[in-house]
């Protein structure tokens, strides 16, 4: 059976590439999804790889994993700081391992990017390793599934 994470992307990472590249980087999400994808193939697993700019979406989204994956990455964005229902989404689907990336390190930016609703559900947290971060998030839940 093919083993599926899961890669959530929330608001505004469909504008990687060009968006605050000094912050995010300069490579585009789906540079960043092709990288997973390379990533993933050795290691056993399939990737499937999505974008929102819609909470509601990605709440559909985490449920659907909770009975079609095996793990998911999930970037949720802004909404990471501010969403009760992506956090309680992923309570429902617990215990499916998540892993919270961020490519910027929310701790040394802004106050309000200094709390996730996400972290105290999600298996772990990486961020401030930029794209890397998603190919670390993926050795991680790899090691798990
Ligand atoms: C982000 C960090 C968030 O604070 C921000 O709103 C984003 C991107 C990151 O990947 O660094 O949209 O999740």
């Amino acid at each position: 059976m093919t083993k599926t994470v899961y890669v959530l992307n929330g608001p505004n990472l469909n504008m990687l590439g060009m968006r605050e590249p000094g912050i995010y980087g300069e490579k585009t999400l789906e540079e960043i999804g092709e990288d997973c994808r390379n990533t993933a193939k050795p290691l056993g697993l399939a990737v499937d790889f999505r974008q929102s700019n819609h909470e509601g979406e990605l709440v559909d989204w985490i449920q659907e994993a909770g009975s079609k994956a095996v793990g998911i990455i999930l970037n949720p964005g802004a909404y990471g700081h501010t969403s009760i229902a992506m956090h309680d989404a992923i309570r429902a689907i617990a215990p499916l391992p998540v892993a919270e990336v961020h490519l910027s390190n929310i701790h040394a930016r802004e106050p309000f990017r200094h709390h996730s609703k996400i972290a105290p559900v999600a298996t772990g947290m990486i961020c401030g390793f930029g794209p890397q971060g998603y190919i670390m998030a993926l050795h991680a839940l790899a090691a798990r599934v």
